[in-house]
């Protein structure tokens, strides 16, 4: 099969208003990733190797998340919102650089999937100029009716403009469409605003197709793939959608979950086969664990990457720049941040592991603190292979313990500690023989003489 270009423009010029939000719509996550990102990905997937975002007029910080989330993704400023056809014209001069297929896709659909869009792009290479992703919703109201005779889709009215037979209609426009890209600049310059909202519908290309005796087509889709974002709930609820695909695709791939109802994953999450989570376990962005490692109930993790075999928790706190070695434990309330435990080394329980390096099999005693912090700059911790800390030691960055050296418990560590040495850092234990008796018997005596 010759490979067709596929140019996607993503709209994101709306105002989300009813998020109630000073951050633009589209730049709220699911899944720890814009529900713009999550749309890029998806349109880069289905084959667009070009894409144009549409952003408003003060929309800096989106322009600058497109780039990141699709690096040669070109931004089309649309200064004033005039309908949605009039949104895609922002893109003109990329359109007319010519592709086969043209995806339009609006940013806050974060569900849609690289597979309907596909299906979309071969319908027009089949010889449809438009395509157009229909679904049947609970409650139709508000969406575009889609008009059918047969196979042919006709023309879609909206629904302000439709009549009470078109409102009948239950199958309504999901908002994804493909044009053929050789007529695509024609159809939207044909569009008028003379309509109930005044602007300028994308969905009239369908009627324009059919005057012209062009072929459109509807391709009927899930629900979930045209779910679009306009509140705080519906983010809420399609986050919920998001984490059941996250969390079948997870048990599919071998990874084992007691309740996994329970656990919260990214969508950039990694899980190997044969790696245990159980339940209450969330997964921030960045994350990836090797096989047979045990992720224990109620841990946190983000940015960290946890090897082969290795035990995290319960109420573990990984943090970005954690890294795990394999067969390594992390025990209960213990943070770890920026600093690498290797191969089986250990911190089973209370401390607080921040800028620094473990070195293979030490073990970190419970209260141990890294001290990476004096109020202005971080400085980092060296614990030697095969080294052991003493519980509750503080040691105080930029600071080492040497391979195989030995920390007295409540050390406080201020200098570097020598490969196989013992440093005790703390007051020497003081005893006083007879001394808690002579209190106890001055108290009474006390008493008796009424002082
Ligand atoms: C649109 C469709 C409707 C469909 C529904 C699905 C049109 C005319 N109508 O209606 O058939 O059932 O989506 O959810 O296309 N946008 C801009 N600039 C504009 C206007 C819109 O960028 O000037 C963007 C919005 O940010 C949004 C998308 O286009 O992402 C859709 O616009 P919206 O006004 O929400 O369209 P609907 O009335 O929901
Ligand atoms: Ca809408």
């Amino acid at each position: 099969m010759i490979k067709r270009t596929c140019l996607a423009v993503v709209l994101a010029a709306g105002e989300g208003t009813r998020m109630r939000s000073s951050l633009p719509k589209v730049l709220h996550q699911i899944g720890n990733e814009t529900l713009l990102a999550h749309v890029l990905r998806a349109v880069s997937q289905a084959g667009a190797a070009d894409c144009a975002v549409v952003v408003g007029p003060d929309h800096d910080a989106v322009a600058k998340e497109a780039a990141r989330a699709f690096p040669n993704a070109t931004i089309a400023r649309q200064m004033q919102r005039l309908g949605t056809a009039h949104a895609v014209l922002a893109a003109r001069s990329i359109l007319e650089r010519g592709f086969d297929d043209v995806l339009v896709v609006f940013a806050d659909t974060p569900l849609v999937s690289a597979e309907t869009l596909r299906t979309l792009r071969d319908a027009i290479a089949d010889g449809a100029t438009v395509a157009v992703a229909g679904f049947t919703p609970d409650d139709p109201a508000g969406y575009g009716r889609l008009i059918t005779d047969g196979g042919k889709l006709i023309a879609i009215r909206e629904h302000k403009d439709a009549n009470e037979a078109e409102r009948a209609i239950d199958l309504c426009n999901g908002g994804l469409m493909a044009l053929d890209g050789r007529r695509a600049l024609a159809l939207l310059d044909q569009i008028g605003n003379a309509n109930a909202k005044k602007e300028y519908y994308l969905t009239d290309a369908v009627a324009l197709a059919n005057e012209a005796g062009l072929k459109a087509v509807a391709v009927e889709v899930e629900e979930d793939d045209v779910r679009g974002i306009n509140t705080k709930a519906q983010l809420a609820e399609t986050e919920a959608v998001l984490q059941k695909r996250l969390r079948a695709a997870a048990l599919e791939a071998g990874v084992t979950m007691i309740a996994p109802e329970t656990v919260f994953l990214s969508a950039d999450t990694k899980l190997a086969g044969d790696v245990t989570i159980e339940p209450y376990v969330i997964f921030g962005a960045g994350v990836t664990v090797e096989s047979g490692a045990v992720i224990h109930a109620f841990s946190h993790l983000a940015g960290a990457h946890v090897g082969e075999g290795a035990s995290i928790g319960p109420f573990a706190r990984l943090r970005p720049g954690a890294r795990i070695g394999k067969g390594a434990r992390v025990g209960n309330y213990v943070e770890v941040k920026e600093a690498v435990m290797e191969a089986g080394a250990k911190a089973n329980h209370l401390a607080y592991i921040g800028d620094g390096h473990v070195g293979e099999g030490a073990n970190i005693g419970a209260g141990t603190i890294f001290c990476n912090y004096d109020g202005a700059s971080k400085s980092r911790t060296e614990v030697g292979k095969g080294a052991f800390i003493g519980s509750n030691s503080a040691l105080v960055a930029p600071v080492s313990v040497g391979d195989g050296a030995y920390v007295g418990s409540g050390s406080v560590i201020t200098e570097n500690v020598p490969a196989d040495s013992l440093a005790l850092g703390r007051v020497r234990q003081v005893i006083k023989e007879g001394w808690a008796s002579r209190l106890r018997s001055l108290k009474a005596a006390g008493k008796k003489s009424g002082g």
